[in-house]
């Protein structure tokens, strides 16, 4: 991938709604000229309890959004609609298309010979990606699916009380169990790991999030283009000014990664 006459290069960045800004966050950081489009679709959210279907008609229509504005690779930073569409949307655009994994395998290491819990949503859990995954890492029988829908979507709103209330209810089985590795499989909820810890303080937590940025970066060879990332946000069926631009402000800079 080059730049065009010498304009630092876009990268389309896409959940279903505030959960990417969680990868975001970590390419803003890096030192490269890159700008990055970064498009929540609210208006359809939550992808995790959709039809593949549909979800791959969504996530196809956000791509093409982010051809139109300029994107010279997409990074699906949603592992609901990597599961669903990632293999799709390779087939079908002409750039390259990046996609989310769930941190299994280092949850796995970290657990030897113990079981890991998985939270995603239900397509994540569904798809025959998690499946081949699993059995690439012979880790059938070994991990515990948590079903977390409705999580995400108290995420977009910055509902941190019923957040709290899900992930209590959600970590009752790994608790009751002792099943201390989780892997988070929702790019949503990198942003509660601080809620996660405060309710298991004994957890060890995994996301594919960094694994995600350092080969995307390997990939296209950003090193090439040393500088400042700039990014442009845009949420379907919301107006600028709206709160969830201010929201999407606040996570992004959000550091400890706690959910304000
Ligand atoms: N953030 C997404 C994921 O990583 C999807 C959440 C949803 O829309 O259900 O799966």
């Amino acid at each position: 991938m080059e730049k065009k006459d010498g304009a630092p290069f876009k990268i389309g960045v896409m959940d279903s709604g505030m959960g990417g800004l969680s990868v975001l966050r970590h390419l803003c950081t890096l030192p490269f000229e890159v700008e990055y489009l970064y498009y929540g679709d609210l208006a359809n959210s939550p992808y995790g309890e959709k039809s593949t279907e549909e979800v791959l008609r969504l996530t196809l229509s956000v791509c093409h959004s982010l051809l139109e504005k300029g994107a010279s690779a997409i990074l699906i930073a949603c592992n609901t609609a990597t599961s669903a569409a990632a293999a799709d949307l390779r087939k079908e655009l002409s750039v390259p298309v990046f996609g989310m994994e769930p941190a299994i395998k280092p949850a796995l290491l970290a657990h030897p010979g113990e079981k890991i819990a998985l939270l995603a949503t239900s397509v994540t859990h569904r798809e025959e990606k998690l499946r081949n995954l699993k059995s690439s890492l012979d880790a059938e029988g070994r991990i515990l699916h948590l079903e977390c829908d409705g999580l995400a979507s108290a995420v977009d709103r910055g509902d941190a009380q019923r957040t709290r209330d899900f992930v209590r209810t959600i970590l009752d089985v790994p608790k009751k169990e002792g099943v201390r590795g989780l892997v988070l499989g929702c790019t949503h909820y990198v942003f509660l790991k601080k809620q996660i810890l405060s309710i298991y303080p004994k957890a060890d937590l995994y996301d594919g999030n960094e694994g995600t940025v350092r080969h995307l970066v390997a990939s296209l060879g950003l090193e090439r283009f040393p500088g400042n990332s700039t990014s442009r946000i845009h949420f379907s069926g919301v107006s600028e000014g709206d709160i969830a631009y201010s929201f999407a402000k606040k996570l992004l800079d959000s550091t400890e990664e706690n959910f304000p």
